[in-house]
């Protein structure tokens, strides 16, 4: 037995719902709202965007209850993957791990790319200006033009903070419940202040027509606008689901987690749709297709607004950092849950001898991830992060349906009301967003699903312990 899954067993019961809740929200709120809206509202959603928040937030609610009987009926390490491993069988389960890399690992270099903008901004503001050939991405991204050279070299904070966070979990940093809850404080203050005190210096104009009309193209404003800013702000949500994994630490898990869940993804939609209002009627939303949106907003607040800029920044840069390491901790356990199974070789749920971590899945995380955030743009990756993310979704959605066919006498402390009707809301919702999501990021999402079946193929479904047994 690993010492992943001995931590595991010797897990104490001791969270309720307002630790589950705190936790949900620690792991939903970081570069989504703080960077992405920006760019989601000057791209395709205009003002719309605070729409797109409300749809994300309800497919999630909905994908939401779905987690909620897995992580009941399995709670264990790996979440999604885990959870089709025991319901669809091993191709399945792969076909989810490998999806799930584009959630936790291409999420960790999003959120470091935004971290870095943060970083850069602050910087400047005390006359520390970085050369900007070492802060941005050789490529930048529209989904009018595509990835095009921008003649930068590489982002060097991005890779500096993943490289920081690989050090510290290979060590055995974890985040503990305290360091959590203090950093969530930081964050709904962050965002409130920047709400209310924001909320003064809107400009009707600015939001004014809500909705942009639609200039023709397909996803460019309008309402195809409004579904594509929500595929791509759903990146905002993403994180719920560490709830569900906390389900063997839950005091009352079949009551509570689903608490857990679904009052952070509440919270979390209120002040997001806050936050879009009022961000978009400070600036004219064309102006927010930058790294630090928020810090824009309150630039255009003019001088009154100016002390709160710094505290802004701060805050980014703290909750991002804690984004980084939690989506990091995660595709490291989801990789230890697919080498144990015998898919991935055993050595990367080799656990190092010292610091008792699963290091080597950690450091290849950390490079490849690392990798991704030196080159690419923040856009780029998060739509990928989006869509693979939504197929989690989907297959979770679908997993429940099946189950209740395929096991319907299986004990289920927590049962997900309504079915089929909420697993169906819950593919439909997440699917919709999947189809309004530009075209290359599908072409990438089934190169990638590609690549994964051929590695399957040729390494996991004959290494596999199902197979040998
Ligand atoms: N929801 C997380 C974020 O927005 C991943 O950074």
């Amino acid at each position: 037995m690993g010492d992943v899954e001995k931590a595991e067993h010797q897990m104490h019961r001791v969270l309720g719902p307002w630790h589950l809740t705190l936790l949900g929200i620690g792991g939903v709120i970081g570069a989504g709202i703080f960077v992405l809206t920006g760019q989601a509202a000057a791209n395709y959603a205009g003002p719309a965007i605070a729409l797109s928040f409300l749809f994300s937030g309800l497919a999630c609610a909905f994908a939401g209850l779905c987690y909620s009987e897995f992580a009941s009926m399995i709670p264990a390490a790996g979440s999604a993957y885990t959870y089709s491993y025991a319901t669809l069988g091993e191709v399945f389960a792969w076909i989810i791990g490998w999806d799930l890399i584009l959630e936790y690992l291409f999420g960790a270099s999003t959120v470091a790319v935004g971290w870095s903008g943060y970083v850069v901004s602050f910087l400047k503001d005390f006359g520390v200006t970085l050369p900007s050939v070492l802060v941005n991405a050789p490529f930048s991204y529209t989904p009018q033009a595509g990835l095009q050279l921008t003649g930068a070299w590489f982002n060097l904070p991005a890779v500096l903070i993943v490289g920081v966070v690989t050090g510290l979990l290979v060590i055995g940093i974890r985040e503990s419940a305290n360091f959590n809850n203090g950093i969530v404080i930081v964050k709904v203050t962050v965002i409130l202040l920047f709400i209310f005190l924001g909320m003064r210096y809107i400009k009707l104009e600015n939001l004014t027509p809500f909705i942009p009309p639609n200039t023709g193209v397909f996803g460019e404003y309008g309402w195809s606008g409004m579904m594509r800013g929500a595929a791509v702000v759903f990146f905002a949500y993403i994180g719920f689901d560490a709830v569900s994994t906390a389900a063997q630490e839950a005091r009352r898990p079949q009551r509570d987690v689903p608490i857990g869940i679904l009052v952070s993804l509440a919270v979390c939609a209120v002040l997001y749709v806050a936050v879009a209002v009022v961000l978009t009627g400070l600036v004219p939303y064309k102006q927010l297709n930058v790294p630090h949106p928020m810090a824009v907003g309150i630039d255009a607040a003019g001088p009154a607004l100016a002390w709160l800029r710094p505290l802004v920044k701060m805050g980014a840069i703290a909750v991002l950092s804690s984004v980084i390491l939690v989506l990091m901790l995660g595709q490291s356990r989801i990789f230890y849950s697919m080498s144990r199974d015998g898919l991935l070789p055993a050595k990367f749920g080799a656990i190092h001898p010292r610091f008792k971590t699963p290091w080597l899945a950690t450091t290849i995380t950390g490079v490849v991830s690392l990798l991704m955030a030196a080159i690419f743009p923040i856009g780029f990756l998060g739509e990928l992060v989006s869509i693979g993310a939504l197929l989690a979704f989907v297959m979770v959605c679908a997993g429940v349906w099946v189950m209740r066919r395929t096991k319907p006498d299986a004990p289920r402390p927590f049962r997900t009301p309504w079915v089929p009707f909420v697993p169906l809301m819950g593919m439909l919702l997440s699917g919709a967003q999947m189809v309004a999501l530009p075209f290359d990021t599908w072409l990438r999402l089934i190169l990638w699903m590609a690549l994964g079946l051929v590695i399957y193929f040729l390494y996991g479904h004959r290494h596999s312990t199902l197979h040998k047994a």
